[in-house]
């Protein structure tokens, strides 16, 4: 092998080759043995290019040629000669091929676990234990090289615009984004803890405090919460931070990266400034701070029809004060039982006591298992109210504001499914602002920061954070694309007077603010410039511009959703002697649980 180097990619050859000596190497994807004849399908990460061993030229390159197996590694001299009729147009390369005057076997595989094909239907477990044969896979390869491109035009546009690329530490002292925190034991300092970084928040707002202005970094984060499709304990952000930034500033920032990324990669014009929400419509027109706008059914309040209905549900919700919010599915009155049930459950397992639906007859008659103890004139103030006529559909959820509106909320991005208008190539991107600083923890029983404790309060509300602070909005925003959360930042509060305010908010008592965040508050106190910033997850975001149904598809060694990693194993036990030297002993609560 010394001597020997390829000449070309498997995906580089083309007409103009026609004639010349080449060498490929790569893996083998395919074997057809056609008689006299022998085909081999030769692939790499750039394509996959033909090579012919044949008989008649050649009888010992035949020979070689057919002890060739699945994914064996070969090298391939030979010359490009054109496919004739059998070019292949699906094929960059189709139109050649390489007719071969030495194969050989660099390495031999192993018969394989699965098919090394773009669509395979072996186990989720099989294919993460094997995960680099599932990364030779096209779909994953195209994955993680459209990642790296992402995180090219990430780099370019931000050093364009004048930021500094800043490594933060790994490890650290415990942030507060609210997940909990992974911690490594301390060897010098027996006992102790740092925590791995669930955000860089803390160090960059110290670095704002610096004078660097302008810090981006691409980060790892850590956050040992429960997973989900687009969610890991180990994934990555496109973090920044700006001094004497406006939020209309960062909004454009993040607006220009976003189109450069999506022209960048998928050659798509998206239209900026993104339209922009507060979170108090979201919450009521779409039940989610986090809204599909790829389609405009909205929800509507309709809280005042049923104040003294007959339906006890209805006017026992109004009489406690809470809400009853409505959609209409446009069309869909013929909808069968089944799907009633289906959306029926959709509302409940989001936290709905029930769903009432309401078809609307051809002649005009409502037709549902509640219809009958609705008054005329309830009837014909929904139908007003919700610009409802015969063929459509109506579904409405009785309980308190926000778990009516987010059930609800479910159940229409389930009718956008049904009917068709959650597209994948349209993209809805949209700011929500004016985020509630707290929601209220029924557990802690008390309020917890909707975004983190450094968030700033909008002024006009400041003078109720004792009161009422379940009332003050924040100078928080998140940039939504078709449902999912693609990012969020905020103001930062940088006056040590308004940090001990929302501290005091949150239950922090002074102290306990000093031991965890005392070198923040102590910076605020050297002339800390007014900044703010947003970090977005680049595994959504390159999830979002793959098409890919998961985050799992476009990280390289993600983790199950039991935050396993099933090709090394890990999390795994370690030695007597390791964890002696951390002073730490280990007391097994609960038998380990098998991997999924
Ligand atoms: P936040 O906690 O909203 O803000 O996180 C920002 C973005 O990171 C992504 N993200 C995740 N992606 C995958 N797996 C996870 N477990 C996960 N958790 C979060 C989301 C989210 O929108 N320091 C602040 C930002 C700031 O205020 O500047 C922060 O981390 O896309
Ligand atoms: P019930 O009287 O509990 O049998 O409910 C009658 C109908 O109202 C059923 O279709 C339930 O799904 C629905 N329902 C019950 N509670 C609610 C609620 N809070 N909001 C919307 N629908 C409800």
């Amino acid at each position: 092998m010394d001597d020997i180097r390829r000449t070309h990619t498997c995906g580089g050859l083309r007409e103009k080759d026609l004639g010349s000596e080449v060498i490929l190497m790569g893996w083998a994807a395919s074997v057809r043995d056609h008689g006299g004849c022998i085909f081999i399908n030769l692939r790499d990460r750039f394509g996959l290019t033909q090579v012919k061993a044949d008989q008649v030229v050649d009888f010992s390159i035949f020979e070689s040629a057919r002890g060739v197996k699945a994914e064996h590694v070969l090298m391939v001299r030979g010359k490009v000669v054109d496919r004739g009729d059998n070019r292949n147009k699906d094929l960059p390369t189709g139109d050649v091929e390489v007719e071969a005057w030495e194969i050989q076997v660099l390495n031999p595989s192993k018969a394989l676990p699965f098919p090394i094909a773009e669509e395979v239907d072996a186990l989720e477990v099989t294919k993460l234990k094997y995960r680099y044969l599932d990364l030779r896979r096209p779909p994953l390869t195209r994955n993680l090289v459209t990642r790296a491109r992402v995180n090219r035009l990430t780099r370019d546009y931000l050093d364009d615009q004048g930021f500094i690329e800043i490594d933060t530490p790994i490890l650290m002292k415990s942030t507060p984004e609210g997940a909990r925190d992974f911690l490594v034991p301390s060897r010098i300092h027996p006992g102790d803890f740092y925590a791995l970084p669930q955000s860089p928040q803390t160090f960059k707002q110290v670095l704002m405090v610096a004078g660097f202005d302008r810090y981006y970094q691409i980060p790892r984060c850590f956050r040992d919460e429960d997973l989900r499709a687009d969610r890991q304990p180990e994934f990555t952000q496109i973090d920044l931070e700006l001094s004497f930034a406006t939020p209309e500033q960062i909004y454009e920032i993040t607006e220009g990266m976003l189109a450069a990324i999506w022209k960048g990669t998928l050659d798509v014009d998206i239209p900026t400034p993104f339209p922009r929400m507060p979170w108090a419509e979201a919450m009521e027109k779409y039940g989610s701070d986090k809204p599909d706008l790829r389609f405009d059914l909205q929800m509507v309040t309709v809280t005042d029809i049923f104040a003294a209905s007959s339906f006890k549900v209805f006017s026992g919700t109004v009489e406690r004060g809470g809400v009853i919010t409505a959609l209409k599915a446009p069309g869909a009155a013929d909808w069968s039982r089944k799907d009633m049930d289906g959306l029926t459950t959709v509302a409940t397992d989001h936290g709905a006591k029930g769903l009432v639906w309401i078809k609307i007859r051809d002649g005009g008659e409502l037709q549902g298992p509640v219809a009958k103890f609705l008054s005329d004139d309830e009837r014909a103030a929904l139908l007003e109210r919700l610009e409802a006529g015969p063929g459509d559909l109506l579904f409405l959820v009785a309980d308190d504001a926000n778990p009516a509106r987010q059930a609800l909320g479910a159940v229409r991005l389930d009718v956008g499914d049904r009917l068709g208008l959650r597209k994948a190539g349209r993209w809805a991107f949209t700011w929500i602002t004016e985020f509630p600083m707290f929601e209220w923890d029924d557990k802690e029983e008390r309020p917890v920061a909707m975004h983190h404790p450094f968030t700033s309060p909008v002024p006009d509300d400041l003078d109720r954070l004792e009161d009422k602070p379940l009332e003050v909005r924040a100078r928080a925003y998140d940039v939504v694309l078709n449902g999912v959360e693609l990012g969020g930042g905020s103001i930062r509060i940088h006056g040590k007077e308004t940090q001990k305010r929302v501290f005091a908010a949150l239950g922090l008592d002074d102290e306990t603010a000093r031991s965890k965040f005392g070198f923040l508050l102590e910076a605020l106190e050297y002339g800390a410039p007014p900044h703010g910033g947003i970090a977005l997850g680049l595994d959504r975001l390159v999830m979002l511009v793959t098409g890919a149904s998961s985050i799992r598809d476009v990280i390289a060694f993600p983790k199950t959703t039991s935050a396993t990693c099933l090709m090394t194993e890990s999390p795994s036990e370690v030695d007597k002697a390791q964890l002696a030297d951390l002073g730490l002993r280990v007391e097994r609560k609960e038998p380990k649980p098998p991997a999924e």
